[in-house]
Parts: structure tokens; C-alpha cells; sequence
């Protein structure tokens, strides 16, 4: 098939518009209100078999394995059940301690990422079950494991990630939604999160509609050499991404710290030359985050904030604020401001945007 860039200036900037329908496509017919879970034939487990599992360990290669990151977040939130994300480049070659009780999960909106699917093989040859979060159907990595969910977001040309990702990260919540109500999630925190996956397709056209503020503020951080990205908890792997993002196609450095860790090392970078970018849900940690920027701004540092409520201005010179959501879904809805904003960078400083320098869309050698 050919495709066109459909009136948009690259595909990158198509695929990030598109990603209403792309979640849409991916919620369709999986989330059940009345019985309050999320309806997955193809992961091939019945409730005895979900319930058994004890860990979840999932893998994949840069964004893929940050929205692992995101989705390791929401099994452990929604289902408790442990749940941890690594990158299937390292595990592969670490000789992993694959166990009977812990479920894999491969990450991969190609599905056919050689390290994935070398992971995945391994997982098998000792014996583990493995499912896939897959965008490309009857792709290698779809065709080798045990089953799984196929995100349905279309086929995504530009070499970085976007809706993939978010539909990734959608796809995650389905399945730890899934996990919960055959755990300990209630029924009626059950029909809040189904509420709130239904909202996120509207929410995502709200946050689109920034577009030409979020490509103001991107010209200027543009000019910056480099960037700092921080998040905690929910907001942390939403920073890595951001930051994966913006030096993918801008090639502006960008380095992606958890706020906590900020002081234990990192805070020696900060000054007027080094912006930082603070994603801030509105969760039981935002003065926590207050407290990082205020101790940023303390440094001459310039801080862009990305979160739903204006904070006293003293604690950001930017903000990018959006709707919200669940606690547990708006790292979702974060990192899309996040994508415009590197869009934008990269258009600003003229670069190639759909095919940036040294990268192919899916690496399937070793
Ligand atoms: C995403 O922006 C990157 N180009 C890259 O990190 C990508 O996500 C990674 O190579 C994994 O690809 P996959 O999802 O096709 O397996």
C-alpha cells in the first residue's frame, strides 16, 4: 500500500492528529461498563489462568519499552500485581530467569524489532508464556507469542513513535482493567476507569487543539542546546518518552531524570541554559513537583510545566495544561503535549522530521 501525508505537512504531525480514532479503534468493543472490565479474547487466559500469574515483566525498545513503563505502572495501580518493564535489548542477552508464575508481555508497534522478538523466543525456549501488545498484525513478534492484544492505531510511517505509543499505553489499561476485576479492583473503580477510557478520545482532540501554543513555546525551547525532562511516579516514564521524542526528531540533547532523583546528582546541570520540562498529573504528588520546580527556578533554571492546573507562577514561566482524566490514565493524555512539543522543535530548526538522521522506522538486525 502507498500512503500520503493526507494534507499534513509530514506523517508525523498526521499521526499524532490521529490518534482520537487510533484510540478509539483500539478501545472498540473491549470496554464492558456493565460489568465494569475490559473484554480481551485474544490474551487466551481464562480468569484462573490471569489470576495465577504473580509478576508481570515487559518488554521492548525505546518507546515501546516506555510505554512498557506506563503499563507496568497501571497492572501494578489497577490489578496489584507486580509489574516491572525492561528493555528487551538488555534482557535478551542477561540470561534471564524466566518463572513458570510470572506473565511476559512484548511491546512492539512494528513487531518485527529484532531484539523483541529475540526476547521473546528466549522466554519461549525456557518455557515461559508470553503475550504481545502489537500494532502490525501477523507480524513476527505477533506470530510468536502466545497471544495478546493488537493495538489497531493504522500503520504509522514516521520513524518516531507517536500514536503507537499512546495506543500502547491504552492497550496496557485495558489489560490491567482486566487484571483488576479479576483481582480486587470493585466494580465501581472498575466503571471509573471504563468512564475514563471512554473520555480519552475527546480529551486527546481538546489537547490537539493546543497546537499552535505548543509550537510557540517549542520554537523558543528550540533554541536551547539541550533539555531536562522530569516526572515522578506516574509522570516518569512520560518524561523518558518526551524526551526520546524530542531528540529523536529535533536532535536537541534531552535528558529524562525522575524530579526525586534531580537532587541526587543532576541538579549540577541546571542554570539559565538548561530548560527543564515538568510533567505534573494532578495526583497526591504534585507538591512534591512544586517543590522541584521552585528548587529549579531557585537555579535560573526555566521551567515548562505540562500538567492540568496552573501553579503559582513563581513555579513555572510555561504551562501546558489539559484536561483530566482518572489519576491512573492521565499520564496518557501527558504525553501528547509532549509530542507536539518536539514536533514543533523539529520543524523550528528545519530538520527531517519524518525520517530523522541514523534511524530506521523498525531495527530488525541485531
Ligand atoms: C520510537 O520513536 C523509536 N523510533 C523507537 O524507539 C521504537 O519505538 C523502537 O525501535 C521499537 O520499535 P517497535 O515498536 O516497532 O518494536
Amino acid at each position: 500500500a502507498s500512503y500520503d501525508t493526507a494534507g499534513h505537512a509530514h506523517f508525523l504531525i498526521k499521526e499524532i492528529s490521529e490518534q482520537p480514532s487510533a484510540v478509539e479503534r483500539t478501545l472498540s468493543g473491549r470496554v464492558d461498563e456493565r460489568f465494569a472490565t475490559a473484554h480481551l479474547g485474544g490474551l487466551n487466559l481464562d480468569a484462573r489462568e490471569a489470576r495465577a500469574f504473580r509478576r508481570v515483566k515487559i518488554l521492548g525498545c525505546g518507546s515501546a519499552y516506555y510505554s512498557g513503563e506506563l503499563g507496568a505502572q497501571l497492572i501494578e495501580e489497577l490489578a496489584r500485581i507486580p509489574a516491572h518493564a525492561e528493555p528487551a535489548s538488555e534482557f535478551r542477552y542477561r540470561n534471564p530467569v524466566i518463572e513458570a508464575d510470572t506473565l511476559y508481555i512484548a511491546v512492539s508497534q512494528s513487531g518485527e524489532t529484532y531484539d523483541t522478538l529475540a526476547a521473546v523466543q528466549e522466554i519461549k525456549r525456557k518455557g515461559g508464556r508470553v503475550l504481545g501488545v502489537v500494532n502490525t498484525v501477523g507480524s513476527a513478534i505477533a506470530r510468536e507469542c502466545d497471544g495478546g492484544v493488537y493495538l489497531h492505531a493504522g500503520p504509522e510511517i514516521s520513524v518516531a513513535s507517536t500514536k503507537a505509543f499512546t495506543s500502547t499505553a491504552v492497550a496496557f489499561a485495558l489489560i490491567a482493567l482486566h487484571f483488576g476485576r479479576v483481582h480486587d479492583l470493585s466494580p465501581a473503580d472498575g466503571r471509573r476507569i471504563c468512564a475514563g477510557l471512554k473520555a480519552l478520545p475527546g480529551q486527546i482532540r481538546e489537547i490537539l487543539a493546543k497546537e499552535e501554543e505548543i509550537a510557540k513555546l517549542a520554537a523558543q525551547y528550540a533554541q536551547n542546546a539541550g533539555m531536562m525532562f522530569v516526572g515522578r511516579v506516574r509522570g516518569w516514564p512520560v518524561a523518558r518518552e518526551g524526551a526520546q521524542k524530542l531528540k529523536e526528531v529535533s536532535y536537541v540533547h534531552a535528558e529524562a531524570y525522575p524530579a526525586s532523583e534531580l537532587k541526587h546528582g543532576p541538579l549540577a546541570l541546571i542554570g539559565p541554559e538548561l530548560p527543564t520540562v515538568a510533567v505534573v498529573p494532578d495526583d497526591e504528588l504534585v507538591e512534591k513537583n512544586l517543590t522541584t520546580m521552585g528548587e529549579i527556578r531557585a537555579r535560573h533554571g526555566r521551567v515548562l510545566m505540562v500538567g492540568h492546573t496552573a501553579p503559582d507562577p513563581k513555579y513555572a514561566e510555561d504551562c501546558i495544561l489539559i484536561p483530566k482524566n482518572e489519576p491512573e490514565l492521565d499520564p496518557i493524555l501527558l504525553g501528547i503535549p509532549l509530542q507536539l512539543l518536539a514536533y514543533h522543535a523539529a520543524v523550528a530548526l528545519e530538520r527531517d522530521v519524518d525520517k530523522p538522521r541514523n534511524l530506521a522506522k523498525s531495527v530488525t538486525v541485531e
